[in-house]
C-alpha cells in the first residue's frame, strides 16, 4: 500500500481530496495529506491517476488493486488502455467522462463492468498534471441486468410460441367445426326441408326444427370464424374488421359503436393482418367483459408509413401500469400480453392509455 502512496507523494501538487483547510496553518502542515491518503485508501471506489500525456498510471488506491487483481507496483508500470476490454475506445483515457459504463478486464481475464468518471488535475498554475479516474464496480448489477434481459427475452419467445400454438389449435378446431359439424348440420337441415316439402307437411314443429338447425349452423359458422378468421383471406381485412364490429354491436345492443376504418389494405403484409384482427378482437372482448362502456370508438388509418389502429371506450378504465407490469399476475389474463406480443411481431408498438374512471384507449402503430 505504501508503494502506491509513494507515487502520489511524488506529485505533491495533487489536491485530490482537500478535506481540511487546516493545512493552511503552518503548525499543522500534514493534516490534509494524511486525511486525504486515509480517505483514498479506505474509499470503496477504485481511484487511479494517469499521466495526461502518456496515459501511464501514476497512482492507484487499494480498492483499484483489489478490483483488478493487480498489485499497485504492477499497475504503476502499465498504461490505462491495458485495463480496457477489447472493443472499448482506447482513447477514452484522454477525455473527461461522467458516469460512463466501461468494460474492463481484470488480471485473471474476467470482465469488470465499471462506472467511470474522470477529472483533470491541475497544479496551482493551471497546468494539467494528471487525470483522476474513479471507477465503481457495477459487475454484479450488470450481471443481474443481463439475467433479467435474458429472462425477458425467454418470456417473449415463450409468449410468441404460445400465440402460434394457440392459433394452430384454433385453426384445427375451426376447420373441424366448419367442415365437420357445420356441414352435417346443413345436410340434416336440407334433408329435413326436402322431406317436409315431399310430404307436403305443414307441421309447425318440424319447421321449428329447421329454424333451430339454421340457428345452430349460423352459430357454428360464427364460432368457427372467431376461432380462425379465414374471413380475412376470403373478404379482406377491412370487411373482416367491419364484420367483427357488427358482431360485437349485435351482442351489446346498449353500446354505441363508432368506427372509421379506411386504409389501403394492400399496403399491409398478409402475415400482419391476422395479428391486427386479433388485437381488435381482444380489445373488443375486454371492453365487453370489463368496461361497462356506453360508447366504443374504433379508428384505423394509414398516415405516411404507419398504420394506426385505436380502440377507445368510455368505460370504467383501469390502471395500465399494474396490468402491463403483471402486478396482479395471479388474476390477470393473457389478453394484454398477447396484444403487445402481436404488435411487436408486426415490428410495431402498442400503448395503453387508461386510468380508473377514465375509460381506456389501446393504440397500435405498425410500419407499412
Ligand atoms: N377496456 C377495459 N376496461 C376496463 N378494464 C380493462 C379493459 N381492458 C382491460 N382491462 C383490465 O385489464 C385486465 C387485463 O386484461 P387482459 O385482457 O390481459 O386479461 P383478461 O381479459 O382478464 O383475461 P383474458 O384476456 O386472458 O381472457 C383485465 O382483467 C381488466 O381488469
Ligand atoms: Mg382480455
Amino acid at each position: 500500500m505504501l508503494f502506491s502512496l509513494q507515487a502520489i507523494d511524488k506529485y505533491p501538487y495533487f489536491n485530490v481530496f482537500p478535506v481540511s483547510k487546516m493545512s493552511q496553518n503552518p503548525c499543522m502542515p500534514d493534516v490534509d495529506s494524511c486525511l486525504s491518503k486515509a480517505v483514498q485508501e479506505t474509499i470503496q471506489v477504485g481511484l487511479m491517476i494517469s499521466d495526461p500525456v502518456s496515459g501511464n498510471i501514476i497512482y492507484v488506491n487499494n480498492k483499484l488493486c483489489e478490483l483488478f487483481g493487480w498489485s499497485a507496483g504492477e499497475l504503476l508500470l502499465m498504461d490505462f488502455t491495458r485495463l480496457l476490454c477489447e472493443g472499448e475506445d482506447s482513447d477514452i483515457w484522454k477525455y473527461t467522462v461522467d458516469d460512463k459504463v466501461i468494460k474492463f478486464r481484470s488480471r485473471n481475464g474476467s470482465v469488470i463492468w465499471g462506472l467511470m468518471s474522470s477529472n483533470r488535475l491541475r497544479d496551482k498554475n493551471g497546468n494539467e498534471q494528471g487525470i483522476l479516474y474513479s471507477i465503481t464496480d457495477i459487475t454484479r448489477r450488470k450481471h443481474v441486468e443481463q439475467q433479467l434481459q435474458q429472462s425477458q427475452k425467454r418470456l417473449r419467445l415463450l409468449t410468441k410460441k404460445l400465440i402460434h400454438a394457440q392459433e394452430a389449435v384454433q385453426k384445427r378446431i375451426a376447420g373441424e367445426l366448419h367442415d365437420g359439424i357445420g356441414s352435417n348440420i346443413n345436410a340434416a337441415r336440407l334433408m329435413l326441408e326436402r322431406r317436409i316439402a315431399a310430404a307436403g307437411d305443414e307441421d309447425n314443429s318440424l319447421l321449428g326444427i329447421v329454424d333451430l338447425l339454421k340457428t345452430i349452423s349460423a352459430d357454428t359458422r360464427r364460432i368457427s370464424r372467431n376461432l380462425h378468421p379465414s374471413i380475412i383471406e376470403d373478404i379482406g381485412l377491412i370487411a373482416a374488421v367491419n364484420s367483427i364490429v357488427r358482431e360485437f354491436s349485435a351482442l351489446q345492443p346498449d353500446m354505441v359503436f363508432h368506427q372509421n376504418i379506411s386504409f389501403d389494405e394492400d399496403q399491409i403484409r398478409n402475415s400482419f393482418k391476422l395479428n391486427l384482427y386479433r388485437i381488435l378482437q381482444e380489445a373488443l372482448n375486454n371492453i365487453m367483459k370489463h368496461s361497462g362502456a356506453k360508447t366504443v370508438d374504433i379508428q384505423c388509418r394509414i398516415t405516411g408509413k404507419t398504420l394506426e389502429l385505436s380502440i377507445s371506450d368510455d368505460g370504467c378504465g383501469f390502471d395500465p401500469g399494474r396490468v402491463l407490469h403483471n402486478e396482479d399476475s395471479d388474476t390477470t389474463g393473457l389478453g394484454m400480453e398477447s396484444m403487445k406480443e402481436r404488435a411487436t411481431f408486426c415490428n410495431g408498438s402498442l400503448t395503453v392509455e387508461s386510468g380508473v374512471g377514465r375509460g381506456s384507449m389501446i393504440c397500435v402503430k405498425i410500419p407499412v
